[in-house]
């Protein structure tokens, strides 16, 4: 069994915390969501032990420092990236959560020969406050800097398939989240930059999806043309934590049948 090693890297001065499992230029890489942590993913062990595997702590969540700037999807993507430069991994498999979808694709767009594959889990193509005017953004960010407001925005998220304590560790994490943070990581004015016609990935990519997101952006496919998508009808934002061995099974399953995987 591979054990965890708890690494870090200088990113723009701040701390980005990131655990490790096993070793190899291949790699697992966990990217979680908004206000969220790499502790989330604490039912995926299974596969950290059969596959090098790297969670990271984006900028500002988790046990990463929480610096007072911009925390555009950007500025996320290059800190996994220095991530990846460090461990030397030149065939990174992502698995975004929500947010951590677009920060992904953030990713692939900036070093798209380091991303052997995608899979997204409850995600989208763009954040949805990209959609936003500014001023809508702002008005969200108010609503998130309220800790009530925040707390009935989360609400959705409790599902019948999440235990209880599951649920109480997802809220723990997202309201101990920094409150610049929270209220900046969705709704920052520094938007991802457009999309070329022709700006086009035929990378491997797979999107477990709820009844929450199903409704995506068609210009997903356009993008990503090989983007498979998965509807898991009956679960909730964190299907990963209420039924982690499907979850589990269902990567495999990706990774296995794409050859992605090179030790
Ligand atoms: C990455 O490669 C460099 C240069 O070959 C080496 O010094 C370093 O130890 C490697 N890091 C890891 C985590 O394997
Ligand atoms: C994000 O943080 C920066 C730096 O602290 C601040 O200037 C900006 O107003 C914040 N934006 C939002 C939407 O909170």
């Amino acid at each position: 069994m591979a054990s965890i090693r708890h690494k870090s890297v200088l990113y723009h001065s701040s701390k980005v915390i990131y655990d490790s499992y096993g070793s190899g230029g291949s790699a697992l890489v966990f990217i979680h969501g908004w206000s969220c942590s790499a502790a989330l993913y604490y039912a995926q062990t299974p596969l950290f032990h059969r596959h090098h595997s790297i969670t990271i702590d984006l900028p500002g969540h988790g046990r990463s420092d929480a610096p007072k700037i911009e925390y555009s999807l950007e500025f996320m993507a290059r800190a996994v990236i220095e991530v990846l430069n460090t461990e030397n991994i030149s065939s990174a498999i992502l698995i975004g959560h929500s947010m951590g979808g677009p920060v992904s694709t953030m990713v692939l767009r900036l070093k798209p020969q380091a991303v052997r594959g995608v899979i997204y889990v409850d995600s989208f193509f763009h954040l949805p406050e990209t959609y936003m005017t500014v001023s809508q953004r702002q008005e969200l960010a108010a609503a998130h800097a309220d800790d009530e407001k925040f707390r009935s925005f989360l609400a959705p998220f409790a599902t019948p398939k999440l235990s209880s304590g599951d649920w109480e560790r997802i809220i723990d994490i997202m309201t101990s989240t920094a409150l610049h943070v929270r209220t900046n990581a969705t709704t920052t004015v520094v938007q991802p930059h457009a999309w070329r016609y022709k700006e086009i990935y035929e990378v491997p990519a797979l999107h477990l999806v709820t009844p929450m997101f199903e409704d995506f952006d068609r210009h997903w496919l356009h993008h990503i043309p090989r983007l498979e998508t998965v509807v898991w009808p009956d679960n909730g934002h964190f299907l990963f934590m209420e039924e982690p061995q499907r979850f589990n099974a269902a990567v495999e399953e990706f990774l296995d049948r794409l050859e992605l995987f090179r030790t």
